[in-house]
């Protein structure tokens, strides 16, 4: 079984970037997270960041026939990218939503997830455990358990 997590703008900037929301640790140690769930789930996993719209609409299509599944944290383009949306939505792959932060209790901006539409739950407010349980949720959901 294989999982893509992708995430968004910023995300590299984890550790440096407002910590009281975001923590303090780094993507190094989200990606450890990551590698260490698909280890527990018995999934391959492979970690894509980009701070650019269409390489992460890019990545969505090559995950067609390639992937079981995608984990993503949007980042900043949850809340306006209808591309994203789009390409989830063409590639018919399950996805699972996954935010660090409680965005639900943050600004009005942040309110709508159009990334969300197309994906079958949403972690948030986990800090970076959430990338663990969405890993292990989408891993049941594909194996069917
Ligand atoms: C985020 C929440 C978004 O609103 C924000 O733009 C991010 C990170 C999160 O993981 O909590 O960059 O997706």
């Amino acid at each position: 079984m294989k999982i893509l997590v992708i995430n968004g703008p910023n995300i590299n900037m984890l550790g440096l970037r407002e910590p009281d929301i975001y923590g303090k640790q780094d993507y190094n140690a989200l990606l450890e997270i990551c590698r260490k769930a698909g280890d527990e789930a018995g999934a391959e996993i492979e970690c894509f960041q980009s701070n650019h719209e269409g390489s992460i609409v890019d990545k969505i299509q090559e995950a067609y026939g390639a992937f079981d599944g995608i984990v993503i944290n949007p980042a900043a383009y949850t809340h306006t990218s209808v591309a994203i949306l789009d390409a989830l939505k063409a590639v018919q792959l399950p996805a699972v939503e996954i935010h660090i932060s409680d965005v639900s209790s943050r600004e009005d901006f942040r309110q709508i997830s159009y990334a969300g539409l197309a994906c079958i739950k949403t972690f948030m407010g986990l800090g970076l455990e959430g990338y663990r349980q969405a890993i292990l949720y989408l891993a049941g959901h594909i194996s069917g358990k």
